[in-house]
Formats: structure tokens, C-alpha cells, sequence
């Protein structure tokens, strides 16, 4: 599947499930993010900007509660943020879009599923679960990388059984082979993604992509 498969009006429509970053900073920084020789500690750092901004655009319905406060020249009545959010992170690439979490949302729990994909059939496999209590709560499942979304779909099915208010899915490179077989699954859950390349190659990697997210984020894989 190809880009052109998913109708352009359906990308940042309020009421649509698909929200692609529109803003120059995150473009700047996901070109660095793609560029092939920027080194672990740069990628790491230019993955917590993409993921801040990500985490703005995603949060816009947090619940607020008014709250009574003194500027140095007033009291005024403002907001703050109501209620916990979880994170749920795919392990490994996942661990790099959580920090933006923990520093700016006041009360947020983390998860982690373990999740790998052979390097032969693309096919994840589950090998590590740690979760909080999720029921009723706000989840954010993170993971940079939506390829054919077999590791998005597992680690959703498992966040979807422990009966959670409501999901978000939040990644940095979306391909439209990824993006269908989430929505042919959960057709109304919100998917928020830096950019939407073009298609998986026959690797079952995206094309243009920036390659392998976590061994770039590690300093795991072979070259720059
Ligand atoms: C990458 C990425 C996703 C998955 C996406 O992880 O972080 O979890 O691939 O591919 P999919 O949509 O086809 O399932 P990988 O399995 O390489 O593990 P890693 O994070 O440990 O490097
Ligand atoms: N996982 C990655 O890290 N990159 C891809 O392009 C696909 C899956």
C-alpha cells in the first residue's frame, strides 16, 4: 500500500483518527532524525523534540480543573491538568519518546511490552510485559517506528484488554501499510505521527524512513 491510499482529507481533521505534524520545527528535526549520519546522541536528543511536539498535539483534550492562584500582582481563577496519564512504551525504540513524558505531564505512569520483530518474517514477538493499573485511565502507546504495524496491534490488544478510557497511539514515521491495519482493527483509534512516508519496502522497512529507530537510538547497528 502506498501513500495515495489514504485520502488526504482524512489527515488532520479534527474528528479524523489520523494526525500527521504539521509544523517546521518537528519537519526540521525529523529531517535530522532521517539524515543517515546522525550519531546516537544527537538522535536521541532531536527524538525528544519530534516526541515533545507529539505529545502537545496529543494531549489537546486532557481534563483541567479551574484552579485559584496568586500572579505576583493578582489572584486569578486558571487551569491545571486533572487525572494520571499512562505511557505505554514498545521496548526498545519506545524507551526514547518517554522522558518528554515524565518532564512535562505532573502525574504520568510508564508501562513497558517488550516487543521484537524477527529480522526474517517482520512478525513481532512479545517477550517482556510490565504494566500499571490502566482501567479507566488516559494511555499514550508510544513507539517511533509504524511499519506494518504487527508490534503497534500487540501491544494495543494488550492495553485494550485492561479496559482503559481511551488510547492514543504516538510515533514518529508512519507507513500507510501501518496506519490501514491499525484502523482495520480499531477504526476510531487517534494515531499521531511526525510524518507519513511514502510505503514499506520489501523488508517490511519504511521507505524513506530513517532506518533501524533503535539501533540508531543505541548505537546498535552497523555503519555511522
Ligand atoms: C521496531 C520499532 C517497532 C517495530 C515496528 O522495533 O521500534 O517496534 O519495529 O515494526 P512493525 O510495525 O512492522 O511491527 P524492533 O522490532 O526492530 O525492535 P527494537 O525496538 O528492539 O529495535
Ligand atoms: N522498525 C524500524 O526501526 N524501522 C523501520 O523502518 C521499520 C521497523
Amino acid at each position: 500500500m502506498t501513500l495515495d491510499k489514504i485520502p488526504p482529507e482524512s489527515h488532520n481533521r479534527p474528528t479524523m483518527p489520523l494526525h500527521v505534524l504539521q509544523h517546521p520545527v518537528a519537519r526540521h528535526y525529523l529531517t535530522r532524525l532521517r539524515t543517515a549520519d546522525t550519531r546516537p546522541a544527537l538522535f536521541r536528543r532531536y527524538c525528544h523534540i519530534v516526541t515533545t511536539a507529539l505529545l502537545f498535539e496529543a494531549s489537546r483534550d486532557l481534563p483541567e480543573r479551574p484552579v485559584q492562584i496568586q500572579t505576583p500582582l493578582e489572584p486569578m481563577t486558571t487551569h491545571e491538568l486533572e487525572g494520571e496519564v499512562v505511557v505505554v512504551s514498545i521496548l526498545r525504540a519506545g524507551l526514547g519518546m518517554c522522558e518528554p513524558f515524565t518532564e512535562i505531564l505532573p502525574r504520568v505512569s510508564i508501562g513497558y511490552l517488550g516487543l521484537e520483530r524477527d529480522e526474517e518474517t517482520a512478525e513481532a514477538r512479545a517477550y517482556y510485559r510490565k504494566l500499571p493499573p490502566i482501567a479507566g485511565k488516559r494511555v499514550f502507546v508510544v513507539d517511533p517506528m509504524l511499519a506494518t504495524g504487527g508490534s503497534a496491534l500487540l501491544a494495543l490488544d494488550q492495553v485494550m484488554q485492561e479496559a482503559p478510557a481511551a488510547v492514543s497511539f504516538l510515533c514518529v514515521v508512519a507507513a500507510p501499510e501501518g496506519v490501514h491495519r491499525l484502523h482495520t482493527k480499531y477504526p476510531t483509534l487517534p494515531i499521531f505521527a511526525g510524518a507519513l512516508d511514502r510505503q514499506l519496502d520489501e523488508r517490511k522497512y519504511i521507505r524513506p524512513g530513517l532506518g533501524d529507530f533503535g539501533d540508531r537510538l543505541y548505537g546498535t547497528g552497523i555503519g555511522p
